[in-house]
């Protein structure tokens, strides 16, 4: 059946699928995930072997062009990317105009779509050339952008980075490194944080990726596209759960290290509290990035010599889920941001980062989806409805309502 058809063929049927549970907006070669086996794939490799065998920027090249680099390619890639590091000087008074007190994923969401004005030759798709100049230029400005984000709230100096290190390197030293003292990378959490990006890096289409594609479908920029993702991962129930989990094993710590009162709470249909990290709409088995940044978690903790008591609740909450029928029946499993937020913690990193960070993993992603759309000429996104407000009405003067 050609559903684009379904409407003026049947004088008036409309598919009606609220939040799009069963709905495919296109078609992609992509990222394919299987929810009921827990597989996620990145142009068909294994996210498990993605996540040992690759870097982060090798991964942006697999999901952008479709293949793993050769050395040359990777080394181009690199180049080009530091060669777009540096951001105008004039996006500097954008970010002081932002109150202390802004929330970094609407600043960033601010400075990604004001790059266009900065970088007017962003819209520009008329060839393989220009798309992917606008490619490694946003590659290579965001970690700018986030450190600069959080340095600001922090009241610290900005930092221009080092292009003699490698990308993930570069962003830790200017997010971290301080004014006369000494900066040393520490490799675990270079690793670390790489891995996490990776595991971020494509997860078809979620909530903020169709924006990223609807955005774009009505041919508006890059930069704009992507701003608009940003937004859209900000909320509690899409990227912002990372935050939100943090924030809840905190409160649950204050408040004397329950576990078993918050798992009532978030059974309890009269309170619109949820256990946040748990839960997705796709996977209902396990999130296999879980369980690598499981893993990846312990591992950190463990380097880095930190008992941290947060961990033991969220460990507490994960065991007891899994054996209360409440989350076994509606297959809710701790999902990818159930553990993120452990490790950008023992790295230093604030709170209120957490979903930058979501955002730096997610831009290889967003990007090869924009790509694709723009590639396969796709039409502009334009949902239809089910109208239930009033039926016709006379229109009654201001006097007389
Ligand atoms: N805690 C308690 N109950 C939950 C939770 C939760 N975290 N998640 C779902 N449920 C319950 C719902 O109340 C509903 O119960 P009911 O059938 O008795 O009405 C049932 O499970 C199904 O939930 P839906 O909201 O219909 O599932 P949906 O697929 O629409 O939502 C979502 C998925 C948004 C992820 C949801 O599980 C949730 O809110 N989780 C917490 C937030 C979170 O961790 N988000 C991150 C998702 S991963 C990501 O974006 C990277």
């Amino acid at each position: 059946i050609d559903i684009s058809k379904l409407r003026t063929n049947t004088k008036g049927v409309i598919t009606l699928d609220p939040g799009y549970k069963n709905t495919g907006s296109c078609e992609s070669a992509i990222t394919f995930l299987d929810g009921e086996k827990g597989i996620l794939r990145y142009r068909g490799y294994d996210i498990g072997v993605i996540a040992e065998k690759v870097d982060f920027l090798e991964v942006a090249y697999l999901l952008i062009f479709g293949e793993l680099p050769t050395k040359e390619q990777n080394d181009k890639f690199h180049e080009d990317i530091k060669a777009e590091s540096n951001v105008d000087e004039d996006i500097k008074k954008i970010l002081d105009a932002f109150p202390k007190s802004a929330h970094p994923m609407g600043v960033i969401s601010s400075l990604t779509s004001a790059l266009t004005a900065f970088n007017p030759s962003s819209v520009d798709v008329s060839s393989e050339e220009a798309m992917y100049k606008s490619v490694v230029r946003i590659l290579g400005k965001m970690p700018v952008l986030v450190a600069w984000t959080m340095r600001k709230k922090q009241g610290q100096p900005l930092d221009y980075g080092d292009n003699s290190l490698g990308y993930v390197e570069n962003l830790l030293k200017m997010m971290f490194s301080r004014p006369n003292s000494c900066y040393v990378q520490n490799p675990v959490l270079v690793d670390a944080l790489d891995k996490l990006l990776i595991l971020h890096a494509d997860h078809e289409q979620n909530c903020s990726t169709s924006t990223v594609r609807i955005v774009g479908s009505s041919h508006a920029g890059l930069f704009a596209s992507i701003s608009a993702g940003i937004s859209a991962l900000w909320g509690p129930l899409h990227g912002g759960a990372n935050q939100a989990v943090l924030e809840m094993l905190e409160a649950i710590q204050a408040d004397g290290g329950d576990t078993k009162k918050y798992m009532a709470k978030a059974k309890d249909k009269n309170d619109p509290f949820r256990l946040m990290g748990f839960g997705h709409r796709v996977y209902k088995n396990f999130d296999p990035r879980a369980k690598i940044i499981k893993k990846a978690a312990d591992q950190v903790l463990h380097d880095l010599g930190i008992q941290d008591p947060i961990l033991e609740i969220a460990k507490g909450l994960e065991k007891e889920a899994l054996e209360d029928p409440y989350f076994v029946d509606r297959k809710l499993y701790p999902n990818v941001d159930f553990y993120s937020g452990i490790i950008y913690r023992a790295m230093g990193i604030p709170t209120e980062m957490f979903t930058v960070m979501f955002a730096v993993g997610r831009l290889p992603g967003w990007i090869a989806q924009w790509r694709e759309m723009r590639l396969r000429k796709e039409p502009i996104g334009r949902p239809r409805q089910v109208y239930i407000g009033a039926t016709e009405r006379d229109f009654i003067d201001v006097d007389n309502r």
